[in-house]
């Protein structure tokens, strides 16, 4: 019998981001950041912005807002809950805006190259 306790599988969701920057000639040009969330495991989501991941705790610390259903805020590196709106930065896991200022359990895991050795 399968387990119907927990919450519904998420599929991956991608989104696409296009925000205008200007340049400091005055130069206008198109930026497009891709974001995604993915469940992985029982408890914990993967967030993908541009060529940066994060994990993090698939619950909302307020009141257990799933946040693999969360909005990824690319340009600002933050994702929302869908439950109550509560913000939280990926880069730090504070809370940012909305009810709670208990921090999300985030951690970046993007791979970087090593550095070079001279
Ligand atoms: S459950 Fe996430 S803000 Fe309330």
């Amino acid at each position: 019998m399968p387990d119907t306790t927990g919450p519904a599988p998420v599929e991956q969701e991608s989104v696409e981001r296009r925000s205008i920057e200007q340049s400091s000639a005055g130069q206008s040009r198109v930026a497009v950041e891709q974001s995604s969330v993915e469940q992985i495991g029982e408890n914990r989501i993967r967030i993908r912005v541009g060529d940066r991941e994060f994990e993090a705790d698939s619950l909302c610390p307020h009141r257990k807002g799933f946040l693999a259903h969360g909005y990824v805020n690319a340009a600002r590196l933050r994702i929302t809950c869908p439950l109550h709106h509560s913000s939280f930065s990926l880069e730090t896991g504070e809370a940012v805006t909305g009810p709670t200022r208990t921090p999300l359990c985030v951690r970046e895991t993007t791979e970087r190259s090593p550095e070079p050795v001279n």
